[in-house]
């Protein structure tokens, strides 16, 4: 079993190049089989995400090369409705979109409902239900198909509807614009999510051909269109999530660190919290330098919806608090359990309490010491390494699967910043506990 040896005190210097947006690019690549045709797609990073994709899209008969090193070409032109199974759907979240998807192009989705990271009880899909209801599928309840978990979703034809949500869903927003595309008449989702790889979305979808405005608003509205066709061309968002893990890895590792191929107008949120911090950030067209000049001081982070804080940024953010003196808040409105990671954090001698689920107060600026822990999913995981960049001694993290499902060249990227991190085999009985 693999996983991340590293040893701490290194500062990160010097440039580091952002890979394309995961998020983006699990909604993008179910969007293929909307129509039939060749697409080339750039800037896709070769993730574990993203190979379960491909080997979905292969299952329905697509024929998917990489041309390059991040540039994906994709043939739908056989593609078939067919079931997509646990085995396939269960190894990532995204598998969820296909429902959108099928529904979209064949009026019929039996989809088992996906994996991915845990954050809660459970992770809903009742929205995403919910706009399908109201475009007209049929969803029998989920007891009477739950023994094997599976979602059937059908439709003589897609109608347009007016679909409001009660909160943000990114994953609602998105499965319902890629069912909504090909369906008469016109679709409004109000208090849509307004996350820039929505926007990609819209944006790919449009290039097939589609009708979608107002993505990036709280209202989206698509006009159903039934003359999809493929796009030759169209590169993938940078990861806003993935930029924003190194800016805060150059801050809590005191470093200096340009991280190139992003967009700061998605970063701003990031950019903010950082500045509070009294780390330095400068902006440029398409980059960032993040540095330390003096002390850094404790914070406040709430997450929110885009343009909020990221909730996928506040682990790697924790790991900032704790070098900084003082006591800094963290405040999780997304998810209802996303602080998993504090027992590992525990383990490195981190000083944080959490007074209820939803809070966690950080007691900054002692040291945090290497130690054994886990990737308790992927954010978590990437929250591990920075830690173990800024601890004293060698920090091993175990079940790095959960971060190779998201961050593209990782160590290498690392490694070539003055950080001393190695992927190491180890013998499944030497589990990190
Ligand atoms: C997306 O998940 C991202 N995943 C997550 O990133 C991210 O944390 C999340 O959006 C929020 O930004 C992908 O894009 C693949 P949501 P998603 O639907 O779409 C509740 C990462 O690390 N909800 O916006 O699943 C839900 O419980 C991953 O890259 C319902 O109640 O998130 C949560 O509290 C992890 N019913 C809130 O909405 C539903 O039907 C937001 O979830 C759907 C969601």
């Amino acid at each position: 079993m693999e996983k991340y040896v590293i040893r701490g005190g290194n500062r990160l210097t010097g440039e580091i190049k952002v890979s394309g947006a995961k998020n983006a690019a699990v909604a993008i690549l179910p969007a293929t089989i909307l129509a039939q045709g060749v697409f080339t797609i750039d800037n896709v990073p070769q993730i574990s995400d993203i190979f379960v994709l491909i080997d979905i899209l292969k299952t329905f008969g697509a024929k998917c090369e990489w041309i390059g090193d991040s540039t994906l070409r994709i043939d739908t032109t056989q593609v078939e409705n067919r079931e997509l199974p646990s085995s396939l759907s269960q190894r990532l979240r995204a598998s969820y979109y296909f429902i959108g998807s099928l529904l979209g192009r064949f009026n019929y989705a039996k989809v088992a409902t996906p994996g991915g990271c845990q954050f809660g009880a459970k992770r809903p899909i009742d929205m995403h239900i919910q706009g399908f209801e109201a475009l007209g599928a049929k969803i029998p309840p989920a007891d009477e198909v739950a023994k094997d978990d599976i979602v059937i979703a059908k439709a003589d034809r897609l109608l347009g509807a007016h679909i409001y949500y009660e909160k943000v869903s990114v994953g609602a927003t998105i499965n319902c614009m890629l069912a909504a595309v090909r369906a008469k008449g016109v679709t409004y989702i109000e208090n849509a999510a307004r996350e820039p790889h929505v926007v990609d979305l819209a944006n790919f979808l449009n290039k097939m051909g589609a009708k979608v405005k107002g993505a990036g608003t709280q209202t989206i509205e698509i006009e159903g269109c039934q003359d999809l066709h493929s796009v030759a061309e169209y590169s993938i968002i940078p990861d806003q999530i993935e930029a924003g893990t190194y800016m805060v890895a150059a801050a809590a590792t005191r470093g200096d660190l340009t991280i190139t191929n992003v967009t700061p107008e998605h970063l701003r949120s990031i950019i903010k919290s950082l500045r509070d911090c009294g780390a330095k950030v400068e902006v440029y067209e398409d980059s960032v330098r993040v540095y330390t000049q003096s002390e850094l001081r404790p914070c406040t982070v709430c997450t929110q919806p885009h343009p909020g804080f990221p909730t996928d940024m506040q682990s790697q953010f924790a790991v900032l608090l704790c070098t900084c003196k003082g006591d800094s808040t963290i405040i999780e409105n997304v998810w209802e359990d996303r602080f998993k990671y504090i027992r590992q954090l525990t383990r490195m001698q981190a000083q944080i309490t959490q007074p209820v689920q939803s809070i966690a107060i950080i007691h900054g600026g002692s040291a945090l010491k290497g130690a054994h822990v886990i990737a308790d999913d992927l954010r978590a995981g990437a929250a591990m390494i920075i830690a173990g960049l800024c601890a004293e001694g060698e920090t091993i993290v175990g079940e790095i699967q959960h971060v190779e499902r998201g961050y593209e060249n990782i160590v290498q990227k690392l490694r070539a910043c003055n950080a001393d991190i190695s992927k190491q085999e180890f013998p499944d009985c030497a589990a990190a506990e």
